[in-house]
């Protein structure tokens, strides 16, 4: 099968598409035909591993991973004996635990991220869904947001960002997006109750107070958005780029009860939340939100695209 490999640590250069062998799906297993995966900021950092430490997960010397890619959507080629759940041709999205779905065919786990792709949308749309929404996910829950709170969410025209708005809206939150003039529109029409143009307004500055402000771009610091909130007020952020001062700033505020920081985490969410995601897209609840689409061969220029750091939802590519 076709696949887009790296076998060192480097620039969009390093990625190329050559022949590997399809894997073999376990007893458990489904082996999907992806129709379509992202490139997400995950990959990038994981084809760019930083601070150095992240080599011990990734590979020291090259990368263990050679087929990046983890969102995709696609068809079922092949089931294993004890899957009982999906069907050889069931149209199905999902996220692999491992990567591997920048490739012509991907195994997941039956019981794993994957479920029935709603008809409502493509397979490129359907393949932009779960990392900005679990991401999002958990960092809403972690927040404890719910109905009626006041939320902020900074840098909402990305992945993370578009599937934070929507998510805290179904989660019964007043929720104010913040992204730059080009994206209103879109950031818009995915159900804010207010936009705004970060170029021209300072949301700290309005002189109201929110319960959550969620940076989901890593680019509003907790120093910076404290101001704006309210007594017990929480700030959560998704950039593990603050790993060095969110943990210590988690302790400090947890310790002073106070307009608390809290991790970025990926924990708070369960596998069977795609089912959750599935009955939003179902119900027109939830829209992936996909900016540009590129054929697998051409995964260099979609990641030099996704490493700008300003696309608007997710980068597709179409294999
Ligand atoms: N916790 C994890 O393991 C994990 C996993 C994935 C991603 N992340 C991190 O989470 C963050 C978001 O990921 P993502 O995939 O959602 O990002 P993304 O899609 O690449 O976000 C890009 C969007 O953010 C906007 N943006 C950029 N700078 C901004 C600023 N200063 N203020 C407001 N908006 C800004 C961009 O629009 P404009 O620049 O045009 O405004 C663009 O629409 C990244 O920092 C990423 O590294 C963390």
């Amino acid at each position: 099968m076709r696949a887009a490999v790296h076998d060192r640590y480097g620039p969009p250069e390093v990625l190329r598409v050559e022949e590997v062998d399809r894997p073999v799906p376990k007893s458990d297993e489904l082996l999907v035909r992806v129709r379509a995966a992202t490139v997400n900021r995950t990959d990038c950092g994981w084809r760019i591993p930083r601070p150095f430490f992240v080599r011990f997960f990734t590979g020291l010397r090259r990368p263990r991973q050679r087929i990046l890619g983890s969102d995709f959507a696609g068809e079922v080629a092949e089931v294993g004996r004890a899957v009982t759940r999906f069907r050889v041709g069931d149209a199905v999205f999902g996220q692999t635990r491992g990567f591997g779905a920048n490739a012509e065919y991907v195994v997941v786990r039956e019981s794993g991220r994957v479920a029935s792709k709603p008809d409502a949308v493509s397979f490129e749309e359907a393949a932009s869904v779960c990392e900005g929404a679990f991401y999002a996910l958990a960092s809403l829950r972690k927040a404890r947001v719910g109905e009626g709170q006041r939320v902020v969410v900074y840098g909402a025209s990305g992945a993370i960002g578009t599937a934070g708005v929507q998510l805290a809206k179904h989660l019964g939150a007043h929720v104010t997006a913040v992204c730059n003039t080009e994206n209103l529109d879109v950031v818009r029409s995915l159900g804010p109750d207010r936009v705004l143009d970060y170029t021209q307004e300072d949301f700290t500055a309005l002189g109201e107070r929110f319960d959550v402000v969620f940076d989901a771009v890593g680019k509003h610091s907790f120093r910076r958005s404290r101001r704006a909130l309210t007594a017990d007020g929480v700030y959560v952020t998704t950039d593990l780029g603050y790993l060095w001062h969110v943990p210590p700033l988690a302790i400090a505020t947890r310790l002073a009860r106070r307009r608390r920081a809290i991790m970025p985490t990926v924990g708070g969410v369960s596998d069977r939340d795609i089912d959750l995601l599935r009955e939003l897209i179902e119900a027109g609840k939830y829209r992936p939100v996909v900016d540009r689409t590129y054929p697998l061969e051409h995964v260099a220029e979609a990641t030099r695209y996704v490493e700008t750091g300003q696309k608007t939802g997710n980068v597709v590519l179409t294999v």
